[in-house]
């Protein structure tokens, strides 16, 4: 798949298959976001990769799927993902206006997973109080982002938003994200 198609068909995952994920792919998407544009070339974002198997069943509460369909969306038994990026801000570096360079750095671990046949879900419904005790996060840095990693055992369609911008599962339980067509959101020259 070229670029355009990996942005194309990217749909967020919240269902996984139970393979688990090579240690450096996970380092592969790092550096993907490790590279990101940051605003002033500040680079306050660290990462965390969690793929241990006793620490990713206990950080997996943490997190909050899907909210208008919960809990149909949460990720069913033994399709949770497969391992985490967390995106951590060092605020002595910067305090805040961080979110555009964790918007760049997440969208590129999204593609560069992706273009590896690896699924993602970008969360920031997080018990953050929890997730910084379980991962041992210290005093200084801020969570901000999850990246939920894994196989997909998924297949989201985007479909027209017509009047909710609010995502449904059908009767087979495919996910149905609508999407503000190209000509509502495309203005030429002029508004
Ligand atoms: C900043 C941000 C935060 C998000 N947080 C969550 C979250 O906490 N839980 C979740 O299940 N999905 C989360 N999502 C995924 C969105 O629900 C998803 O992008 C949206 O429904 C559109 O679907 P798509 O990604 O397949 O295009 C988040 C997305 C973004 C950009």
């Amino acid at each position: 798949m070229n670029l355009y198609d990996v942005i194309l068909s990217r749909r967020s995952i919240r269902q996984f298959k139970a393979d688990s994920l090579a240690r450096e792919a996970l380092v592969r998407i790092v550096e993907a976001g490790r590279l990101a544009p940051s605003a002033a070339n500040l680079q306050p974002l660290e990462f965390m990769i969690v793929d241990d198997r006793d620490i990713c069943p206990k950080f997996f509460p943490c997190l909050k799927w899907a909210a208008y369909i919960a809990p149909q969306g949460n990720p069913r038994p033994g399709q949770e993902p497969a391992a985490y990026v967390v995106v951590l801000v060092n605020t002595a570096v910067r305090e805040k206006m961080f979110e555009y360079d964790v918007g760049a750095a997440v969208e590129n671990m999204i593609l560069t997973a992706l273009a590896d046949g690896i699924g993602s879900c970008w969360l920031i419904s997080i018990d953050r109080e929890k997730a910084a005790q379980i991962l041992g996060v210290p005093e200084g840095f801020r969570i901000d982002s999850v990246l939920a990693l894994g196989r997909p055992a998924e297949s989201p369609v985007v479909e027209e938003l017509k009047d909710s911008a609010k995502y449904w599962k059908d009767d087979e339980g495919r996910l149905h994200v609508p999407k503000r067509p190209l000509a509502r959101v495309l203005h030429l020259n002029k508004f």
